[in-house]
Formats: structure tokens, sequence, C-alpha cells
């Protein structure tokens, strides 16, 4: 298959300000489009540029006393922090306010006067005698014509949402001096939408069938409303900060001419730094021959100018046209519309201040994301709960289960396929590598055709099974009994065991791999450290059938998003980080209850080992957490008095996988517990029989004191404990006991502190 050749970009981001979370989406949307292109092999030029131009820029540098230049300079310069922290990878950012863009606007529209489509009348619009300027729309506030409501701006009423033009304002004011306008006349030139040939080519353009259904309905309403396509009026007068328009003095280019060929500005300024050639993406004979293709990402905002201005301008100045106009929806927060004046969405920038990972937001809006023009909302519990589920919890654990012992029993080795097959323990069955191929395939084309919510689901339903394997087969029981079952003693049965853990850790890792190369779109940073422990090169869509042979040292790939995260993200007062243990505590546990030694609950058991103070005392809570003082902290639990920091590292936490649990005969709340701490195994009776089921403890992770003096007892020798939250007797709390875990990453035998 011959590679693509593509030109591709985002809208350009008005430079009166830093980006918000919907320029970020945006920038997402494309640059996972682009990374899955690129896997592909095709060859991608990826560019964007601030869009300088306008009243709105000319008048915020004014407010702030510099010239347009330096505003629209500084805010170039923060550009790049932001795109590289979401690991947006354009190949070329420049602006409209550019040599090239001026060069380009300046030709597009001789080129158009000469084929006939420039006209020119004088328009009547308001004018502030004091500013000395004509006065858009939004700079003009008076009493709306049909209720009356005051203070509304010249084009629509807030209060009964009627249209009206500016001029039918009671009482208007202009909004940057309070003057009362005053209706002018000046010549405005016109591109001629409505002339025949232009409605033809659009009407066919249109219907070429490469818009998204929604967008060429609307595409259609406009050309063939009852007031038909207008002509479009593309100048405006004197003072501007835009583009000049040639033999015009003291007229510029409406922003929305230069903007879209700022397109082909940034393009231009690429071409001539890399050597590319500009006529072969942009010359439509040349463009043919060469293959190239133009893909534009925008908002739903901006349809208008990308489906009919955009196309029109190309097509008649001569011109290659657009191949695709891909349109997202718009990005909301909570459900609500993000405004910036008051203050609601997601800043972006304190998103990547704060620590939070970019992979987190691009995993989170790629699993919202389809090809529709549908708004995508931010959910703060949702955020949190998808990618801890979906990423750490299925994806990442994967690796993080699978790797230590193929590093310890395998030097790093993975088996072989017919080892795999030998230990009778493959994946996929026999079809294994067919069904990766197809599966793989299936993903890129959903990425190719923007359905990334459909590449995530199917990854992660992949995700579900390898997980459903690592539970049906449990290596950690299998290196358990490998590393010291006396049972074990016969070579031929420990061979067989070892090929076992061999061929389950390995189809892990092969799995792990395959998840790797459909996550890789979206997680960049991610898939290029796991190819690294993978020992594989950089991944592309052809090594779908290719397995890894050796791993290296396994290291944590990503961490959870946490509550706090999203509290100093939203601004919301931050607990201060916490000396104590950080484990939590399970889902069902109330904040505030009492992180206890399980085995406190057994107390009346016969010779149940009791916690020492420190552990009993550790109450992790948020509440506690913040409060530095020691009234706080022993309001929150009776049993508290301080300790030194010290005291409280003779405790050794160990994190502990429950290899097995079992009811003790005789006792009534203890279960006896199996605990592997890495180093070895350890024997605990602790009493949480009341809350567990044993079966449903087996393999999971937990906490436990690792030197607690072991303690004789009428069951057994115990151990050690596990730790467990519980509401203090009689303080109210839920009834219960919650068994403490670590984050998932976490590995037995891991210290706490
Ligand atoms: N400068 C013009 C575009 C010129 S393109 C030749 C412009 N700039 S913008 O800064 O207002 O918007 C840039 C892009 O961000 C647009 O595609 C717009 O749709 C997108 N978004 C703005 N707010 C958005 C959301 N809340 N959600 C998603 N995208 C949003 O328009
Ligand atoms: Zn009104």
């Amino acid at each position: 298959m011959k590679p693509r050749r593509l030109f591709v970009t985002t809208a350009l981001p008005y430079a009166n300000g830093s980006f918000h979370i919907g320029h970020i989406m945006e920038y997402i949307q494309a640059d996972i489009w682009v990374r899955a292109q690129r896997m592909a092999g095709h060859e991608v030029h990826f560019i964007g540029a601030d869009d300088a131009h306008g009243a709105p820029i000319m008048l915020k540098a004014e407010a702030e006393g510099i010239t347009p230049e330096a505003l629209v300079a500084r805010i170039a310069a923060e550009r790049p922090r932001y795109l590289n922290g979401f690991h947006i990878q354009f190949d070329n950012w420049h602006s409209t306010h550019s040599a090239e863009n001026t060069t380009l606007s300046q030709g597009i529209y001789k080129r158009l006067k000469a084929a006939g489509f420039i006209s020119s009348r004088p328009v009547e619009q308001f004018y502030d005698p004091v500013k000395g300027m004509f006065l858009a729309d939004r700079y003009i506030k008076g009493e709306c014509p049909n209720c009356g409501a005051q203070d509304q701006y010249g084009d629509a009423c807030e209060n009964c949402s009627s249209v009206y033009p500016p001029t039918e304002l009671k009482n208007p004011r202009s909004t940057l001096t309070g003057a009362v306008p005053e209706l002018r006349s000046s010549d405005h030139f016109f591109f001629r939408l409505s002339d025949p040939q232009c409605i033809a080519f659009l009407r066919n353009w249109v219907n070429r069938g490469q818009l998204q259904p929604q967008v060429a309905n609307k595409a259609r309403e406009w050309l063939d409303g009852p007031q038909g396509l207008g002509d479009w009026d593309i100048s405006r007068d004197a003072p501007y900060f835009g583009i000049e328009i040639p033999d015009a003095p003291g007229k510029y280019f409406y922003v929305w001419l230069d903007a879209p060929i700022g397109y082909f500005a940034s393009l231009k300024n690429y071409c001539d730094r890399t050597g590319l050639d500009f006529a072969e993406f942009t010359d439509p004979e040349r463009a043919q021959a060469a293959g190239t293709e133009m893909i534009h990402f925008i908002g739903k905002d901006i349809i208008y100018f990308h489906t009919l201005f955009w196309p029109a301008m190309l097509q008649f100045a001569g011109y290659k046209v657009p191949d695709a106009i891909n349109v997202h929806g718009f990005i909301t927060v909570s459900g609500e519309k993000m405004s910036k004046s008051r203050g609601t969405g997601i800043s972006p920038l304190r998103y990547l201040d704060i620590g939070m990972n970019p992979e987190w937001l691009r995993y989170y809006i790629a699993a919202k994301l389809n090809a529709h023009v549908e708004d995508v909302d931010f959910n703060p519990d949702d955020f949190v709960a998808r990618v801890n589920a979906d990423l750490i919890g299925k994806y990442v654990n994967i690796a993080s289960r699978a790797a230590p012992f193929i590093t310890r029993h395998f030097n790093g080795q993975l088996a072989s396929p017919q080892a795999i097959e030998a230990a009778g323990v493959a994946l996929d069955g026999a079809d294994a590598a067919q069904t990766c191929t197809q599966m793989i395939e299936a993903v890129r084309e959903s990425y190719e055709t923007r359905e990334y919510g459909r590449a995530i689901r199917t990854t992660m339903a992949y995700a579900d099974r390898v997980n459903q394997y690592v539970d049906l087969h449990r290596p950690w029981e299998l290196a358990r009994r490998l590393e010291r079952d006396p049972a074990l003693a016969d070579p031929a049965a420990k061979a067989a065991v070892r090929a076992q853990l061999h061929a389950v850790c390995s189809e892990c890792l092969i799995a792990f791999h395959h998840l790797t190369l459909m996550l890789k779109p979206v997680l960049p940073a991610l898939a290029q450290a796991a190819e690294q422990f993978l020992q594989v090169g950089a991944l592309r869509w052809v090594d779908a059938d290719q397995r890894p042979q050796t791993i290296g040292q396994y290291s944590h790939l990503m961490s959870r998003v946490e509550s706090r995260h999203i509290d100093a993200l939203f601004d919301l007062p931050v607990a201060k980080e916490t000396p104590m243990p950080s484990s939590a505590p399970g889902s069902t546990a109330a904040p505030g209850a009492a992180t206890s030694a399980a085995t406190l609950a057994a107390a009346n058991e016969t010779n149940a080992p009791v916690a020492p103070a420190a552990a009993t005392a550790a109450a992790a809570s948020p509440a506690t957490a913040a409060a530095p003082d020691k009234a706080a902290v022993a309001g929150a639990s009776s049993a508290s008095a301080t300790i030194s920091i010290d005291e409280f590292s003779r405790v050794e936490l160990r994190v502990a996988r429950i290899v097995r649990a079992q009811a003790v005969e005789g006792a009534d709340k203890l279960l006896q517990l199996t605990l592997d701490i890495g180093s070895g195994t350890r024997n605990v009776f602790a009493g949480i029989k009341s809350a567990y089921d044993p079966a449903q403890l087996e393999g999971r992770l937990t906490v436990m004191v690792a030197n607690l003096a072991p303690r004789k007892m009428k069951f057994g020798l115990s151990e050690g404990m596990v730790l467990a939250a519980s509401s203090e007797p009689g303080a109210g709390g839920p009834a219960g006991i919650f068994l403490l875990s670590p984050d998932s990453g976490a590995v037995p035998g891991m210290r706490i502190k």
C-alpha cells in the first residue's frame, strides 16, 4: 500500500488568551489521529498557528498599554509549554501575523478579484466618534427592541432571545467609550458567494460525501435556506489589526478571511524550513499527482467558515480544496458549558502545574470521543474512576503482576510459543495470532474513523480477558509453590509448575505488548516507557503479530489519579500531605474510621495478638491528615497520642498478597491467612471472618505489620497482622471491618512508610 501524504491542521486559536480546555481537547483529538496515521507509516505534516488578527486582540493590547504584536508574541511564547505538556506533536506552529500570510492572503484576494468574485458597496454601520472606529455588534449595547430589557448586545437579546440588527437597539451606547454611536457609511469589499458558479461549486463540494452527515446537513441548510447565501463582507476599516487590502488604503481583511489562509502560511513556513514542496499540498494538479490530502479538525461553532467560505475561496483562487473537515462537539465540565468569565471549566495549565498526568486526560477524552458532532462531558468522578479502573487497574496491572516473576525466575526471558502451547495455558487458544491481528486491525480502523471510544472499548475488553486469565492461572500461587512448596521436591513436578509460571507470565506480557500497541496513539509517553521495558522498537501497526522476547526491569508505569488532584484542579481546599501511611481504606470505609490491626476485632478470641499503639493510631483520614494540631488528631481518634517519626518507623509495614485464606476450626471470628511478602510467606490469624468470604480474599493485596513478634495462639503461630479500618466502638460509625489495600502497581514486599 502506498503511504498517504497528509497535511493536517487544527483550528487556529485566537491569540488573545491562553489555551483553554476546549483547545486542548481539539488538539488531543487531532494528535491521536495523527499518531495513528504515523503508526501506519503514512507521511503526516501536522500544522498549527495562532490567529493573531481582529478587533478584540487590538483592543485588549490597547487596554494593557502594549502593541498587538507584543500581546501576540507573549501568547505565542507560552504555547509550547501546553503543547509539549499534553504530548501534542505539531510539526510547525506559526502565526497569521506573518509575512507568509500577508503574501498568501493578498495573493488569494487578487486572484479572486481577477476572476470577478470581489465586489464593493457602501455599508452603513455604527461608529464610535470618541474612539474613532466602526463598532462590531458586540461593542454596542442598549435596550432590546422587543422586550425592552436593558444592557443587551447589538445582535441579540439574552432576555427574550430575539435577534435584530444593532440599529434597532433603543438608546445604543458604545461599550468602549459609552458614547452614543453614529451611523456612518463606508465602502466594504465582498466575496461574491451568491455567484451561481460559487453556489454550484459548493453544492457539489458539500455533497461529495467527505463531510459528517450532520455537518453536510448544516451546510445544505445554509446553501439552500430561504435567504440563500449572501455575499460575504471581507473588509474592515482602520483602525484594525490585520492585513491591508491591496490598492485600498485604510482597508483591512476581516480576520476570518486571513485566518484559514493561516493554515497555508504555517505550511509555507514549514516547507521553507524543511525543503518540502508547498505546491504539492496546495496546487490542485500538483497535489493530485503527489496524492496529498488536506484535513482540518475544527469545533462545531466554526462549521460555516470551513464548509462554505474556505473551500469557495480556495476553489476560485485556483487552490486545492480540503479533503475533510472533521468536526467535534464542545467539552463541558460536569454538564456545564465552560465559561472563562465565570471561572468554570478546567485550566489546562493548572492541570499540568499540579502534576496531573497529561495521559490521564488524553485517555479520558479518547474514551469519550466518537466521529459525531457530540459534546463531551468532563465529569470528575467519572474521570477518576475510568483512569484508575482502566488504565491502572486493567492495563498497567497486567505488566506489574507478571514482570517480577519473569525477572526473578527466568532472567527476563519470555517463553517461546511452543513452550506456552506445551504448558497448556495459551491465552487465546490455537488461533491466537489471528484473533489478535484482527482485533488490532479493528482498533486501527476505529482510530482512522475517529471512533476513539470504540477503539478504547475494544482494547479494554481485551484487557478484561487478560485479567480473567491472570485470575484463573494465579501466577503468584505458582511462584509460591515453586519457591517453597515442600511437595515440589520431585524435579518433574517442579519443572511443570515452573513451565506454567513461565508460560502464564509470558502470555501476560505478550498481551501487554498488544495492549500497548492499541493504546499508543492515546498514550505516547507511556507507550514509549513500555517499549523500553518490553525491549522492542517503536511500535507500529505492522507489529501486531510480533511478540517481545525479553523484558528489562519493570518500573512503575503510571500512578493513579487521586481526589486531591481533582480538588486542586477545581481549586478546592487541599488536604496536606500526611506523614502517615498513605494506604487508602477500601471504598466503603467512612472517612475517620480508625485504621487498626484487624486482629483487634478478635481481641476476645482466645490468645489473639493485640495491636501495638503505633498501628492503632495510624488514622490517615482526610480530616486528621489536614490538621497538624494535636487536638484535632486526638478528636478523631481517642486512642491517639503523638509519637515520633522514629517510633513510627519501627513498625515495619509491608505490602502482602493474600495467597490463601481459610476458616479456622473452632474460631468464629478468625480467618487464617497465608501472606506473601516477597521474601517469603507468613501465617497470620486475623479477626475478619465476619466481613470477608475467604475465597474473595485470595489473590488480593493488603498491608501487614511484618515485624510484630510472633505469637503462639490456640490455633497455631501468628506471624504478624493485617491492617483494617473499623469504627471506634460507640462512636456511631458504620459497622464492619475494611481491609486496607495499596494502590495498584504495588507488589508484595514493598515497604510502606
Ligand atoms: N480563531 C478561530 C478559528 C480560526 S481557524 C482558521 C477560533 N478560535 S477559538 O480560539 O475561538 O477556537 C479555536 C478552536 O477551539 C475551534 O475549533 C473551537 O471550536 C474550539 N473550541 C472552543 N471552545 C471549545 C470547547 N468548549 N470545546 C471544544 N472545542 C472548543 O474560532
Ligand atoms: Zn429582549
